[in-house]
């Protein structure tokens, strides 16, 4: 059995508090050893989009030497232009700190990023095996390398 309700949802994004890591922490496994930290930094911004002002569904790490990192959409409010809004927002607080380049790492197998960044003017300029945690069937989490694209645009 199933039933239907047609929901309408605003997006607000802003740049993350520590108020935000809790709700952000139902669902993401990033906010100990990432988010906290970087709420601690002056030369990070972690943008949030938020559900209604409310709840958190997605997000981006700004780091303000000109990285954006961590861009994430919750998987039922994808396709709907958030991701590109979150990637806008990020540059346009690069822009205000004075960064004239915009750089991110994309995994190479990542077709619907790629396709995203290319679309919002981003080109390859070069390759990369980002290093992260990943679960293996043992029950392990180890490092693994991911072959990725590293690509930039002019802000
Ligand atoms: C990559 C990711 C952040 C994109 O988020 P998103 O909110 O779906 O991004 P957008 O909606 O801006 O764009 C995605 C697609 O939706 C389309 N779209 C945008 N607005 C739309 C709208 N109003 N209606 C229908 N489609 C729309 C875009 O054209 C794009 O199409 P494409 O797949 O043909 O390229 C998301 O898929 C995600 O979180 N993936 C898992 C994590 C990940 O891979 N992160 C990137 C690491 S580098």
């Amino acid at each position: 059995m199933s039933r239907k309700v047609r929901l309408s949802v605003d997006a607000e994004i802003r740049p993350a508090t520590l108020r935000d890591l809790p709700s952000l922490a139902t669902w993401s496994g990033q906010v100990n050893a990432v988010f906290g930290p970087a709420l601690e930094r002056d030369d990070r911004v972690l943008l949030v989009a938020l559900a209604n002002g409310r709840f958190p569904i997605g997000h981006a790490l700004i780091d303000l030497s000109g990285i954006i990192s961590h861009l994430l959409v919750l998987g039922g409010f994808r396709d709907q232009g958030l991701g590109a809004a979150l990637i806008d927002e990020g540059e346009k607080v690069l822009r205000e700190a004075g960064v004239i380049r915009s750089t991110l790492m994309v995994e190479k197998a990542n077709d619907g990023a790629i396709r995203l960044y290319e679309r919002l003017g981003y080109t390859r300029s070069g390759e990369t095996a980002e290093t992260w945690p990943d679960p293996m069937p043992d029950g392990t989490v180890q490092p693994v390398a991911h072959p990725s694209w590293v690509m930039q645009k002019q802000l």
